[in-house]
């Protein structure tokens, strides 16, 4: 198991206690309110830290995450609450075109080596009206901060499981056919300044779409 499974959770303790652990239970509460009983894929899911914030009443919850040793993980969790795990990228999702009501990156896009790819396969997964749901940590607005991610962001990639601190997915989504319904910027709490930037909210697919 790679050590960035085996100490995620540890590392990421401090975050969720601050208040990271209410976010996501503030996210995940909308997918019901929205839909009774919608069908969700959470991609990059890691060592499963989202299945205590989902809410009672999905119909389906897949997750999934490439990396073995966080799937090994995941998949303990997941299938104890009788949900489903699987092994699979962002990149190249096994499921059929607008097959989920939602899909949920959370700190995933920091990781995936074509963030536009991987928003472009969700899009593709979302039936029309869907939505995507996301938490994710982003290059800093502060010109001065966002120098210092640049020059940290070679070792801290080594160091963290290939995350970058400087990208921004906002206009990714609209390449990808999914509109910004809200967007606030925040920051991870408890977490370096390096890496604390960050943004949450829902893009949708559009109704009428090409897929
Ligand atoms: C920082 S962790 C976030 C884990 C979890 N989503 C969370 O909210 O804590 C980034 C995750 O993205 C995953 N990841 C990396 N490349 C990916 C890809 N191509 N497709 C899906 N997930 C990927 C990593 O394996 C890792 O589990």
């Amino acid at each position: 198991m790679s050590l960035f499974a085996k100490f995620y959770d540890r590392c990421m303790a401090a975050t969720e206690r601050g208040g990271l652990s209410e976010l996501r239970t503030e996210l995940l509460a909308t997918l019901t309110t929205e839909h009774p009983e919608p069908e969700v894929l959470e991609l990059g899911a890691g060592t499963g830290v989202n299945l205590d914030h989902y809410p009672p009443g999905l119909a389906r919850l897949v997750q999934t995450e490439p990396d073995p040793g966080m799937l090994t993980r995941l998949t303990h969790r997941a299938r104890g609450r009788g949900f489903e795990a699987a092994g699979a990228s962002a990149l190249k999702l096994p499921y059929a075109n607008a097959s989920f009501d939602a899909v949920v990156i959370t700190l995933v896009l920091c990781t995936v080596l074509d963030p536009s790819l991987a928003l472009r396969e969700a899009a593709r997964v979302l039936r029309p009206g869907g939505r995507l749901l996301f938490i994710e940590h982003v290059g800093s607005e502060e010109a001065s901060v966002l120098r210092w991610q640049q020059r940290i962001e070679p070792i801290w990639k080594l160091v963290a499981g290939g995350c970058c601190l400087t990208r921004d997915p906002r206009p990714l989504l609209a390449q990808a056919g999914l509109e910004l319904e809200s967007c606030t910027p925040g920051h991870l709490p408890n977490a370096p300044r390096f890496v604390s930037p960050m943004i949450r909210g829902v893009a949708r697919r559009a109704v009428y779409s090409a897929h």
